[in-house]
């Protein structure tokens, strides 16, 4: 299927080729596109319906879903503002596709934007594996995450993620009443082939 410019978000969309299947979101990183994360889709989650959509916000040419100030440095007016944005392109998707509270699979600033909208919309996913996460909200928002599944996948060499940041996020969503999964590999930011077998076989217990 190719990208489509209808509704609120440019995405790409797969229907599900088996019913029981999870319902996926795919968030690329960025610079990445509607296209970059659908193959590790199919791979981690074969069977379930994935929707990807692109990120909204320019840096130069290389789109993102929310602004940032510098490398690591958010605008959090912007990350609000975008995560109600996503939240609500998810309820249209459940509408035009019947497309459920999707588990989401995020990737650096689409793991960012995820763990954003688990605080601040946790009625719009059903779980998520933020892959290279970090605090997206200075004061996060009391949320309720009630027994939400949740992988964190952080690396031990990320240049951009710091060790104690990771920490944080893990402890917020715990908090919040979360089923959280923090797991630091020998690696950096990219993803490495543990990531995809690590998420896959989360997934898989799910
Ligand atoms: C972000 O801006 O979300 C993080 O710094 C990760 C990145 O996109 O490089």
């Amino acid at each position: 299927m190719t990208t489509t410019t209808t509704l609120s978000f440019i995405h790409r969309f797969e229907p599900a080729a088996t019913p029981d299947a999870p319902p996926i979101l795919l968030l690329h990183g960025t610079g990445g596109d509607e296209n970059d994360l659908i193959p590790l889709g199919r791979m981690i989650a074969p069977g379930s319906a994935l929707l990807s959509p692109r990120g909204k916000v320019l840096e130069g040419s290389m789109s993102r879903f929310f602004r940032r100030l510098a490398e690591g440095v958010f605008d959090e007016d912007d990350v609000r503002r975008r995560a109600h944005e996503l939240a609500d392109f998810i309820a249209e998707v459940h509408d035009a596709y019947g497309f459920p509270a999707p588990v989401a699979i995020g990737l650096s600033n689409g793991a960012n934007i995820t763990a954003a909208m688990l605080l601040l919309r946790p009625e719009a996913l059903a779980g998520a594996a933020l892959l290279r996460a970090m605090m997206p909200l200075r004061d996060p928002p009391a949320s309720d995450l009630a027994g939400k599944p949740v992988l964190l996948l952080s690396g031990m060499t990320d240049p951009i993620v710091p060790a104690d940041n990771a920490a944080a996020l893990a402890a917020t969503l715990k908090r919040s009443g979360a089923d959280v999964r923090h797991q630091v590999l020998p690696v950096g930011h990219g993803l490495s082939q543990a990531d995809l077998a690590i998420t896959k076989e989360w997934l898989e217990g799910l």
